[in-house]
């Protein structure tokens, strides 16, 4: 692969079968779910967000970390009023829904893009729902994991009917991958 493709999103490989293309976490699983892409490297945050329907035929071994409900002060629970409900400041809108909706706990979903952290210090949200890896950012916000809702890692993903077509090509790649994951 070309060391400095520049602005270059498509780059090419020495192998004329495989070219590499950029895109965002979030949107790889779009990518592989219509075939515009083979394959794809991806969190499993932002797959099971997507809830794209793609294969999961490899764990990469890398980008660990926790997703996570977490709030400000000693209550794990903010003791709300009059019944109010409780807002939680995410980028993962669906997740946080389901975790809260299976709990029985009615809340209101606010959607952000990055920095959450600072959500609850503002009093945009009571909670907020987000990664954690070293809990520095949590800590530097005065705020405490308090449960998580899934493990986080880096994984390879594959369109369905590619995987079928192309089976022998992608386990030869496999193996490749795996022999660098297990190093
Ligand atoms: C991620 C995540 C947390 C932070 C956690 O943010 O959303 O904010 O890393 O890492 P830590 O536990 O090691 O402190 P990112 O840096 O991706 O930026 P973002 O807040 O803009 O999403």
């Amino acid at each position: 692969i070309d060391p400095d493709p520049g602005r270059r999103l498509l780059i090419p490989s020495s192998d004329p079968g495989i070219e590499f293309l950029v895109v965002k976490p979030a949107d790889v699983a779009v990518y592989v779910e219509s075939g515009a892409a083979d394959l794809g490297v991806t969190g499993t945050d932002v797959l099971r967000e997507s809830d794209a329907d793609v294969l999961e035929p490899l764990e990469l071994g890398f980008g660990f970390c926790r997703l996570v409900v977490a709030n400000p002060g000693t209550a794990p629970w903010p003791d709300l009023p009059g019944g109010k409900t409780a807002r939680v400041a995410t980028k993962y809108p669906r997740l946080a829904w389901r975790h809260f909706a299976e709990a029985g706990r009615p809340v209101e979903i606010i959607a952000v893009n990055g920095s959450v952290e600072v959500a609850p210090l503002l009093g945009l949200a009571h909670w907020i729902v987000d990664l954690v890896d070293t809990g520095n950012t949590l800590r530097a916000n005065g705020l405490e994991a308090r449960e998580t809702i899934l493990q986080v890692g880096a994984v390879l993903v594959a369109n369905r009917a590619i995987q079928k077509l192309k089976l022998e090509e992608h386990l030869r790649l496999m193996r490749r991958l795996e022999k660098v994951v297990k190093e």
